[in-house]
């Protein structure tokens, strides 16, 4: 009797923790720096929608934005520990998790167009990347585009004699470091969600962003001058804490890599469109003052900035710079 009262209690036991486990949803926490009226923001929101309409509540999807769970580098060793599952950080954030390869993107014009970067992001160098992230317990799934950067100041910055001494902050990246050191301004990492107070208090003078980012976060209402100057590209990589992922039953992760293709290519079609609105919208409100460079002026950036590819060789790796020169037809 008692045996097969215990056989009864086992087996209720197991059927409640069963009926628990198909009704709790998996919960992906993804956390973010940027606003979600951006292309960063709303390719988010677009995951966490097919997310859980393709595992049919399976999986719950919470997206945090604006640095409310995390900063820059903090965001990193959380998804690490697996305190969140999901970021997208900056391509220019991963060499404090000792991936400095990714700081190709940075180099100034490196891509003359989104042609030019898709045969990266989507040929054998930007695989290869995102293989760099697995021992770090790290995988990469996708790369979400922003676009390309301006530079603001509270001063004209014509030319790059115009720079000299500028605080100017930066992405944690060291081609970044050295940009701005081409440029004679003196370079502050500073993490995102820092950037708005600082120029404001004068902490620094200017900074670089795509107009998405820079007018999501008011930056023009603390910025007078800023110049289209296409110099440099912004984007993401799209990352999950690896034991998470590989933990995944099969079909969920099928249905989530779904999920991701589809939103990725949403998040890469709205990228120009909502810089060109912000863009639109800063020189709408006539706070900052944006200037086009002549073609002169187009080239004495490009002389100067150009030398940094050389000097950053052996941070970003003379293999990856000669496939992404390769890649690129160069
Ligand atoms: C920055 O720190 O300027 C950007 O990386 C923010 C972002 O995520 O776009």
């Amino acid at each position: 009797m008692k045996i097969r009262l215990s056989m009864a209690f086992a087996a209720a036991m197991m059927f409640a923790s069963a009926g628990a486990y198909a009704q709790a949803p998996i919960t992906i926490k993804f956390s973010h720096v940027v606003a979600p009226d951006t292309p960063k923001g709303k390719g988010a929101e677009r995951f966490k929608e097919l997310a859980e309409q393709y595992t049919d509540g399976k999986v719950k999807v919470e997206v945090y934005p604006n640095s409310q769970l995390y900063k820059d580098k903090e965001e990193l060793e959380a998804l690490q520990l697996g305190a969140v599952q999901m970021l997208a950080p900056s391509l220019a954030k991963f060499g404090p998790l000792g991936v400095r390869e990714f700081e190709i993107f940075d180099l100034p014009y490196i891509f003359q167009s989104k042609d030019d970067l898709r045969k990266i992001t989507d040929g054998d160098v930007g695989k290869s990347l995102l293989a760099k992230l697995e021992p770090k317990g790290i995988t990469g799934l996708a790369y979400w585009d922003n676009g390309f950067k301006v530079m603001s100041a509270n001063t004209p910055i014509h030319t790059p004699d115009d720079f000299l001494g500028l605080k100017l902050r930066i992405q944690s990246s060291k081609v970044l470091e050295a940009q701005m050191k081409a440029l004679d301004a003196v370079p502050q990492v500073m993490a995102f969600s820092e950037v708005y107070q600082a120029l404001q208090t004068g902490v620094v003078d200017g900074t670089e962003n795509p107009p998405s980012n820079m007018y999501t976060q008011k930056m023009h209402e603390v910025q007078k001058h800023a110049t289209l100057s296409d110099h440099g590209y912004l984007g993401y990589a799209v990352i999950v804490n690896k034991k998470f992922w590989d933990g995944l039953p099969a079909d969920v992760r099928e249905q989530l890599e779904r999920a991701m293709s589809e939103a990725t290519t949403y998040a890469n079609d709205i990228a120009q469109k909502e810089n060109d609105d912000s863009l639109a919208a800063m020189k709408a409100s006539g706070k900052t003052t944006f200037y086009e460079p002549t073609a002169e002026e187009r080239q004495q950036w490009i002389d100067t900035l150009l030398p940094v590819h050389k000097e950053m060789e052996s941070r970003v790796g003379k293999d990856t710079l000669e496939a992404t020169y390769k890649a690129l037809g160069r």
